[in-house]
């Protein structure tokens, strides 16, 4: 089925100015880029966006990281969306991530991991609208 996911790129590949090849990415693999920004996240932003992992030991570091610095945040749109674009980044551990993923290829360690990708169709919904409103996502008829 034709699915949306939502997906960051994280500071560090900002910063490593790779925003161009990573979208490149998506679109080799058949995803659309139907709506698109840079932010920089506020900490209550960041904050909110990874509430389920409040109680974890690296969220402190995960918030600081998230704010370092811009992000580009999009929904892709495709089919199996949320799966392919899991496929495309890899590994959450970059040193787990198979090669030719996003994760091998530009991230530097679990904390800084180049990419987010929302992994059930639950948090794409949820995580599409904390950044979009749905004027801003576009259908992509042509
Ligand atoms: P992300 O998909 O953005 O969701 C939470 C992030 O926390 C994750 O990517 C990692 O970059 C980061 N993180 C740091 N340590 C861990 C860990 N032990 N397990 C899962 N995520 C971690």
């Amino acid at each position: 089925a034709i699915e949306r996911t939502f997906s960051i790129v994280k500071p560090d590949a900002v910063a490593k100015n790779v925003i161009g090849q990573i979208y490149a990415r998506f679109e080799s693999a058949g995803l659309k880029i139907v709506a698109s920004k840079m932010v920089h996240l506020s900490k209550e932003k960041a904050e909110g966006f990874y509430a389920e992992h409040k109680e974890r030991p690296f969220f402190n570091d995960l918030v600081a990281f998230m704010t370092s610095g811009p992000v580009m945040v999009q929904v892709l749109e495709g089919e199996n969306a949320i799966k392919a674009n899991r496929e495309i980044m890899g590994a959450t551990n970059p040193a787990e991530a198979a090669r030719g993923t996003l994760r091998a290829d530009f991230a530097n360690s679990i904390d800084e991991n180049a990419v987010h990708g929302s992994d059930a169709p639950e948090s794409a919904a949820r995580e599409i609208s904390y950044f979009f409103s749905d004027e801003e996502i576009c259908a992509r008829t042509r």
